[in-house]
């Protein structure tokens, strides 16, 4: 048994965000609109190009661009104050998930009221926020079609995932040529993200045919594009990888992630690791301790990814799957735990506790207790 619904209006294509107001006048947006942002997009002219499209429609666009990786209450908080300040009706986050996960937190703040922990710790009912139109600039998040944000709680430096129906925004303008300028790293980085959704999403407890069918062309997809996005950043690998990570989302955004993220997001919690590159540095070494349990779902993935065939049993074809996605780590230059800036085995007990903490825990395909975390760090680590 499962349930299903989306409630996201996609416009995907090239050149898809020059008809951006048309589809929130469709939409029903107000005039005034806050565009969340980061200071990266704005140096980069991309908050500008898209305010200037907002005013010659005749909406009054004001930037908030303060958020930052993995970003935090405090901002949320600042982006409601520029919220009401603006009397804005709507939002329009641009970039990747910290942006648009923020944007949809802010919406919901100015419209519920609260903080953020107040809804991810269920001190408050979720209710209808301000409308949000999502505008991905990176192929990784998924967070333009998921009814999740995820921000870190102030003081503790806890990911607080927020999620609820309301969250999923109303409207996602996917335009791959806004990915064109990303660095090769970042590219890499959201786009293992992407690929994490898929797997995660159609393998996690709770996953179900629609994901699975979703996840399938998002796996072809990412898996196929993202060593070319990276050399030749050709529009036709953006495109697919965009419309890969937007695949993934539809996945994971019905069912849930699971282990990967929440030792990326334990990472990014204590390191300030960014997102994707903390899920492209757990995923094998989770995917290693999981296959006990998951020998068949991983042989679904390495086929849908071209590592194994029909024929093959289902072992063979799961061991296909770590193989060829250790080649695939490598050709992305994707570093190792004991590479990245702070980590310290002393400490894995905090990490695996806070990964413990994760409310995505539950939905791994292999249980995982405190320890069970702490052996994934250590052979991560060790690898
Ligand atoms: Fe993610």
């Amino acid at each position: 048994m499962f349930s299903y619904s989306i409630q996201t209006h996609i416009e995907f294509g090239d050149g898809a965000v020059e008809h951006l107001p048309e589809h929130l006048v469709a939409r029903g947006f107000g005039r005034r609109l806050l565009i969340v942002t980061d200071p990266g997009l704005v140096r980069a002219g991309v908050a500008d190009r898209i305010a200037g499209l907002l005013s010659r429609a005749g909406f009054v666009p004001r930037v908030f661009a303060e958020v930052r990786p993995n970003p935090d209450e405090t901002v949320c908080l600042a982006g409601r104050g520029a919220f009401f300040e603006h009397r804005a009706d709507g939002v329009v986050a641009v970039g990747g998930g910290s942006s648009l996960d923020a944007g949809k937190a802010i919406a919901l703040l100015a419209r519920q009221g609260g903080t953020p922990s107040d809804y991810a710790l269920n001190r408050r009912p979720y209710g209808p926020p301000a409308p949000v139109c999502a505008v991905p600039t990176t192929a990784g998040t998924g967070s333009e079609v998921t009814r999740s944000a995820v921000i870190t709680e102030r003081g503790t430096h806890r990911k607080l995932t927020l999620k609820h129906e309301y969250l999923r925004p109303p409207l996602a303008v996917c335009d791959p040529t806004l990915t064109a300028s990303l660095p090769p790293d970042v590219t890499a980085h959201t786009g293992v993200d992407a690929l994490v959704h898929a797997i995660e999403g159609s393998t996690c407890k709770g996953a179900h045919p629609i994901a699975r069918a979703y996840a399938r062309e998002a796996l072809g997809l990412i898996y196929r594009a993202l060593p070319k996005a990276i050399k030749a950043g050709d529009p036709a690998s953006r495109h697919d990888m965009l419309l890969g990570s937007l695949l993934a989302g539809l996945a994971f955004g019905s069912t849930d992630v699971a282990s990967v993220h929440c030792l990326a997001e334990a990472l990014g919690s204590l390191y300030e690791t960014p997102h994707g590159l903390a899920n492209a540095v757990m995923l094998l070494p989770t995917l290693r301790y999981n296959l006990p349990c998951a020998v068949e779902p991983y042989a679904w993935i390495a086929r849908a990814m071209g590592l194994a065939r029909e024929e093959d049993g289902a072992e063979r074809a799961a061991e296909a799957l770590l193989a060829g996605l250790r080649t695939w780590l490598e050709s992305l230059d994707i570093p190792k735990l004991r590479d990245l800036p702070g980590v310290r085995p002393s400490d894995f007990d905090r990490l695996a506790e806070l990964a413990y903490e994760n409310t995505s825990t539950p939905s791994n395909p292999r249980p995982m207790a405190v320890s069970d975390y702490r052996a994934v760090l250590e052979m991560a680590y060790a690898d």
